[in-house]
């Protein structure tokens, strides 16, 4: 070969394929945003606990460490399949408080989007106490204090905080200001934290030893039901005492597809996750995307058409399974539909994103993933959120912890669909008791009935892209876990019809092709922060941990803790 050809080949390996050696494991593992609570996680695998109290016990720990996005005053969603190929989906999304109604967040007939995101009025009934505790019922086997526990200390002793956490604090404090709780708890009397500062929360240590005793009955009916309703009552907050004490947390059946003979499980609704990968998946199998190469334009260009598609859909039918009985879901997830809208893709011709007409007659940055597989193969894929990064930042005066905007994920108002992203319809309106649409996607994948996959994001409703993105890369570009979590990512939701791209992620003549096809393209920062573990065709367990997070960590169960070079 040619000198100039052999390094253009070589440059191009570089660029495409730059192989990182993954974290391995054989006896389980735990990755998630924050390296205390992942290490958190495989402390309980060593101590004889099983992948779902590992999860409830990580999940607890981001609460303290990760306040951001961990937490218990909002919401998430567990997919976990058992060694013996059983599933279930944890639902513990927020619901909203029995004053909500369609048309709440307007003002004077002008949707007001203030009221749609901030403030007491825009938090939602919390579900992550109740989910995690619904959860552990039914499969955990460790004490449910012992999942607490660690929890506990890292609040009233404290932890370093890393420079990540620092910056991050400091970037919120302004924004806490008018919530004094939250301003007390997250600040140096007023000054911003120092990275290797030490963050205690003793408020939080407090209220999380009465749940490590009382469970749910203490946060839904207890003294901390009291303190969030005190602190309702004090700001002209929505939630009563009676909404809290009607909180159900609800085991639902998983969302089922396959992907190039891949089984796909996912998050039914209220998050639109599953349903939506799945169909993009279902669109996806009909092309040849290793050809095209991953970063391509061509394989660019199916993932984003099939996106632009499955996020029409997901505005115009999904919503809340309680309040909308008549989704076609088996439709839109079924091998017959994915062919009559890949009908439509020109692949070389972006199509234009059109505001559909709704029907009204038949009216009938922050959340956190962590993925934890243990030495029997039990795998947990958890997505939990507060919606925007420490969500309304308000913390509950003396309980000290924060409550989600969550009713943020309510459509904004009947009718109201925008080309910038606002959605009208009506399965996903405000109703006393509903709960939100969601993106949250935790998915497992498996081969030949063996767990071959587990991961999620977080993200808003970039998450399923991100989750979309981590599928195909392993499974049709065949890299590992890390390099599919590195590799640079794309959205794209239907409106703004636009492609959203991790800046330097896609070459300039990639970015030429597809301008040329007629789509319009706008990098962003970073996308998501997927936690990934695949099991390689020898056992192991893999990880792919999203360093574009410097706290982010894959936590071995076995003692020593170095990458291996194995893949
Ligand atoms: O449930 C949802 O889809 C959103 N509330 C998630 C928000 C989110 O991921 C923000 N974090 N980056």
């Amino acid at each position: 070969m040619p000198f100039r050809l052999l390094a253009l080949a070589l440059l191009l390996q570089l660029t495409l394929h730059s192989a990182t050696s993954p974290k391995l494991s054989r006896k389980g593992m735990v990755v998630a945003q924050d390296a205390i609570a992942a290490d958190v996680g495989a402390r309980i695998l060593r101590n004889g606990g099983n992948a779902i109290d590992a999860a409830i016990a990580t999940a607890f720990a981001l609460a303290v460490t990760h306040p951001a996005a961990g937490n218990i005053g909002g919401g998430g969603f567990i997919v976990l399949r058992t060694a013996d190929g059983q599933t279930a989906a944890y639902d513990f999304r927020e619901t909203a408080p029995g004053a909500a109604h369609p048309e709440m967040f307007l003002r004077n007939g002008k949707y007001d989007p203030q009221a749609h995101h901030e403030g007491h009025r825009a938090v939602g009934v919390p579900g992550a106490v109740a989910g995690m505790w619904l959860a552990w019922t039914n499969h955990g086997k460790l004490n449910w204090s012992n999942l607490v526990a660690p929890a506990i200390t890292l609040a009233r002793d404290g932890f370093p905080i890393s420079f990540e956490l620092a910056e991050s604090l400091r970037g919120i404090t302004p924004a806490m200001r008018q919530y004094p709780a939250a301003h007390k708890q997250f600040t140096k009397e007023g000054e911003p934290y120092q990275p290797g500062d030490t963050l205690k929360q003793p408020d939080l240590a407090r209220t999380l030893e009465r749940i490590a005793v009382r469970g749910p009955d203490d946060f839904y009916r207890g003294e901390t039901a009291r303190l969030i309703v005190a602190e309702m009552q004090q700001n002209n907050g929505l939630i009563t005492a009676e909404d809290l004490r009607a909180y159900r947390a609800v085991k639902r059946s998983v969302i089922r597809g396959t992907y190039r003979g891949f089984g796909i499980i996912s998050m039914p609704p209220p998050s639109s996750g599953g349903v939506a990968i799945v169909q993009a998946l279902n669109i996806l199998e009909g092309y040849d995307l290793a050809s095209s190469g991953l970063g391509a334009a061509r394989s660019t260009h199916l993932t984003v058409e099939a996106l632009r598609r499955v996020f029409a859909q997901r505005a115009q039918f999904l919503g809340d399974p309680d309040f909308n009985t008549n989704m076609p879901i088996t439709k839109l997830v079924s091998k017959d539909h994915a062919a009559d809208l890949r009908r439509s893709i020109n692949p070389q011709r972006a199509s234009r994103s059109e505001i559909q007409n709704f029907s009204w007659s038949n009216e009938s940055d922050a959340t956190t993933h962590l993925s934890v597989v243990d030495s029997a193969k039990n795998a947990v894929s958890l997505t939990c959120t507060l919606e925007a990064s420490y969500g309304s930042k308000i913390v509950v005066t003396g309980a000290g912890f924060l409550l989600n905007n969550e009713i943020g994920d309510f459509n904004a108002a009947p009718g109201l669909t925008t080309t910038n992203g606002l959605i009208g319809s009506y399965p996903n309106l405000a109703r006393p008791g509903k709960r939100m649409l969601s993106s949250m996607s935790p998915t497992i994948l498996v081969e030949d009935g063996e767990l071959f996959l587990v991961t999620g994001t977080p993200g808003g409703r970039t998450i399923i892209s991100t989750v979309l993105q981590t599928i195909i890369n392993t499974v049709d570009f065949k890299i590992n876990a890390q390099d599919a979590v590195n590799a640079a990512r794309f959205h794209h939701q239907w409106f703004p019809d636009q492609i959203n791209f991790e800046r330097g992620g896609l070459t300039v003549d990639t970015q030429a092709r597809l301008a040329e096809w007629g789509h319009a393209l706008r990098p962003v920062a970073v996308q998501g922060a997927a936690q990934v573990i695949r099991v390689t065709g020898d056992g192991y367990l893999e990880a792919g941990a999203d360093m574009r997070w410097a706290d982010s960590k894959a936590s071995t169960v076995e003692e020593f803790d170095r990458a291996s070079s194995r893949h």
